[in-house]
């Protein structure tokens, strides 16, 4: 497999810091769990620094960029505090997510489209500085239009509507959002844009999506940090790398 073709994993290490953050101490530490990962086979590590700091800390995101031997992908809402701090700490890839104070987890794409201007003028530093940017969007052909327009590098294909309904046994609309993930891939590769993937990926949902030609990473946390209280967590992405790589097969 050349590096063109070979699909990425991103562990996302978010839910290690929740763990942590319940009892308000140093443990479960997020950069020992990002050291296993490494160790595991992964090729970047993702932490999604929230306005409310519900997990990921500032502190967190200074010890990973010191420690990190493998990329990090910085998920930010479009804030000033966040651009403040994404340019003070410039990582290898920042991804820009929506994000509401009420919700539990990212529940939706970015609007890109009705945001066009202001979001182009966000990124602009950010790809200045030399971050590779990328915009968390639906499978949707007018938010992946405008993603390209405003000069993003890279999107992420939110797989949640996807998991949710495989999840609840509604397989017919499982497929049809497959369906539509799987042709949004191929529109935004055909654009010149980079494609990732990711929410709420699991051993039952990774496959299909891991096997998009176009697919380029993969983002996933939760699942494997709950999986690894179980298989530990350096077999637990063991797994999913070896499930995402039969898949490419
Ligand atoms: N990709 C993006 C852009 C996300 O916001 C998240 C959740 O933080 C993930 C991937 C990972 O989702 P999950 O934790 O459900 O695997």
């Amino acid at each position: 497999m050349t590096s063109e073709t070979r699909l990425r994993l991103g562990v996302n290490i978010d839910h290690v810091a929740t763990v942590r953050n319940a009892r308000g101490g140093a443990y479960p530490d997020p950069l020992r769990a990002a050291r296993i990962a490494e160790a595991a086979g992964a090729d970047g590590i993702t932490a999604h620094l929230r306005e409310d700091r519900r997990h990921i800390s500032d502190a967190d995101i200074e010890g990973l960029m010191q420690v990190l031997t493998v990329p990090l992908n910085f998920e930010m809402a479009a804030t000033d505090e966040m651009q403040r701090i994404a340019l003070r700490h410039k990582p290898h890839a920042v991804c820009i997510v929506p994000e509401k104070r009420e919700e539990r987890t990212t529940e939706g794409g970015l609007e890109v489209a009705r945001e066009e201007n202001k979001l182009a003028h966000y990124i602009a530093p950010l790809r200045a500085a030399g971050c590779r940017v990328s915009i968390f969007i639906a499978a949707d052909r007018r938010q992946i239009e405008a993603a390209n327009r405003i000069g993003a590098e890279v999107i992420e294909l939110h797989t949640g509507a996807y998991c949710d309904a495989f999840a609840e046994g509604r397989m017919d609309e499982a497929d049809s959002e497959l369906d539509k993930l799987r042709e949004m891939s191929a529109f935004a590769h055909e654009l010149g844009l980079e494609v990732h993937a990711g929410h709420g990926l699991s051993y039952d949902t990774v496959s299909p999506v891991a096997a998009f030609p176009e697919v380029r990473e993969l983002n996933i946390g939760h699942f494997l940090i709950g999986e690894s209280i179980f298989l530990g967590l350096e077999p637990a992405i063991r797994k999913m790398r070896s499930m995402m790589d039969a898949a490419r097969a």
